[in-house]
């Protein structure tokens, strides 16, 4: 009996989602993404001191050559969070990122930018695409971010799973909620349905999960981005997975356009994706912030030991 990973790799493309190089490196995945907490915490620890440097554009670009160096697709590295509402900036944020990787001899077609999905954010993307450059839309929690994603043409989103349920946790005010009636899980199976009853070229990736029954209710999603602890423990779980998403099972959906008006209106008529996205552009910049003082107290304590 195969493992439910084995399982699922039959289903979706499966993705490592960590800045742990070692945890790359033993789940072998196609892809890989990281963000900026997750690079905080591997920059804090001491097996990838050498992929330190003062510059954490850098830093992200250090641990992204790394990780290609294990798999054989794209990896993801993020925009500072400080740029999620500042379109111009964030595109020279990312050709700064392509520049840094084609420096140390790594292609753009290996490269996924990562963009929070603002506004601001889908218009960059939309631009950076026409370069050439690919990007991942991430902090994906309503519809109306998804629909702007796919009319921008961005080479794939990641619609957060996790956090959807975290929210709705709390608001309920409950230990759990069953699969079944996840908002988490039901609505990366709307988008993925809606993105192929409407033929759109752009790649859904479910991110953001707590427990692996929301990843296998999601199998058949063109992409699962997971974290290690979650590949461990369905590597370690025997079972067949059953396909959930396919084109075929799309549900009609009426097709949507949106301006700048429209999208602004209908994502705020979401309080929980209003919520999470302000909160999660917050989080990862806090992180950022962080980080920038470990590489400078990092780059101060190794200049005392060359003394
Ligand atoms: C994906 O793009 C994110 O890096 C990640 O899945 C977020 O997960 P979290 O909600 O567990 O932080």
């Amino acid at each position: 009996m195969p493992s439910q990973l084995e399982s699922l790799r039959r289903h979706s493309l499966v993705v490592s989602d960590t800045g742990d190089i070692d945890a790359v490196a033993r789940w072998k995945p196609q892809d890989a993404t990281t963000n900026p907490s997750l690079l905080l915490a591997s920059a804090a620890d001491p097996r990838f001191r050498h992929l330190i440097d003062r510059d954490v554009d850098r830093v992200f670009v250090n641990f992204g050559c790394e990780i290609l160096r294990h798999i054989p697709g794209r990896v993801s590295t993020e925009v500072d969070a400080r740029l999620s509402f500042d379109t111009a900036r964030s595109i020279d944020k990312a050709r700064r990122f392509i520049s840094l990787y084609e420096k140390a001899g790594v292609k753009r077609g290996r490269i996924l930018v990562k963009l929070a999905a603002t506004w601001e954010g889908i218009r960059a993307a939309r631009e950076l695409e026409r370069e050439g450059i690919h990007c991942n839309m991430t902090l994906l929690f309503s519809f109306a971010q998804a629909v702007a994603c796919a009319d921008a043409g961005v080479t794939l989103i990641s619609p957060f799973v996790g956090r959807i349920y975290d929210w709705h946790r709390q608001q309920r005010k409950v230990e759990d909620i069953e699969i079944s009636e996840d908002p988490g899980v039901a609505s990366v199976a709307r988008i993925y349905g809606y993105y192929k009853k409407h033929g759109y070229q752009t790649r859904v990736m479910g991110a953001s999960f707590r427990k692996t029954g929301q990843i296998l209710a999601l199998a058949g999603c063109d992409l699962l981005t997971i974290a290690p602890d979650l590949l461990e423990k369905l590597s370690k779980t025997e079972g067949d997975v059953p396909r959930k998403l396919s084109p075929e099972k799309a549900q009609a959906a009426e097709k949507v356009s949106l301006n700048e008006a429209a999208f602004r209106w209908m994502h705020n008529e979401d309080a929980m994706a209003t919520d999470k996205l302000a909160e999660g552009i917050r989080r990862f910049d806090a992180d950022a912030r962080k980080l920038e003082k470990l590489l400078i107290s990092l780059a101060a304590a190794s200049a005392a030991t060359a003394k």
